[in-house]
């Protein structure tokens, strides 16, 4: 299979538990990893006033892919207040009408609401949603993490 993973980062949460993914996944089919990149970089309250806006959007650097090439996607975000702008850019640009499955990093608030949430907005652009994950910064504090993805890709059966 082809999967791409896309994901977007700020404090490196995210982009952990994508390289894990990747690496699992990497054994057994050709992966493509995508860090989505916000144009402008800015500071934490700039960043926590977006969140506070519904379906806020800033611009990302030019996104290289297909995702027509690929069989199957894997969107990786923060739990980020109310919205997460470049992820939001991201999906809104993206053309998939395939199978997805959506991961998310979070501190402890808000995370099942957010997520059902988000997994209806990508259904709206036509995603087929195949799984969600959600994991806490705590977990991949203290490095535990690694069997909860496995376990993840095994449901998806994009693992033995
Ligand atoms: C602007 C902002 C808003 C956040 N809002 C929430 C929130 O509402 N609920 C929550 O559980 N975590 C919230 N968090 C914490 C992040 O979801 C968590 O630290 C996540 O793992 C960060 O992922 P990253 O390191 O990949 O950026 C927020 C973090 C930021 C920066």
């Amino acid at each position: 299979m082809k999967i791409l993973i896309a994901y977007f980062s700020w404090t490196g949460n995210t982009r952990i538990i994508a390289k894990e993914m990747a690496s699992v996944l990497q054994q057994e089919h050709y992966v493509s990893v995508f860090e989505i990149t916000p144009l402008k970089e800015r500071n934490y309250w700039k960043w926590l006033l977006l969140s506070f806006i519904p379906g806020s959007k800033v611009q990302i650097k030019n996104i290289d892919i297909d995702p027509s090439e690929y069989n199957h996607l894997i969107l990786g975000t923060p739990k980020w207040t109310l919205s997460c702008p470049p992820f939001n850019q991201f999906i809104s640009t993206l053309n998939w009408k395939g199978e997805s499955s959506i991961f998310m990093t979070y501190g402890g608030f808000d995370e099942d609401r957010y997520l059902r949430s988000l997994q209806k907005r990508l259904e709206k652009f036509g995603h087929k949603i195949s799984g969600t994950l959600k994991i806490k910064r705590s977990e991949i504090e203290k490095n535990k993490y690694k069997d909860k993805i496995r376990r993840f890709l095994v449901e998806q059966q994009l693992t033995r």
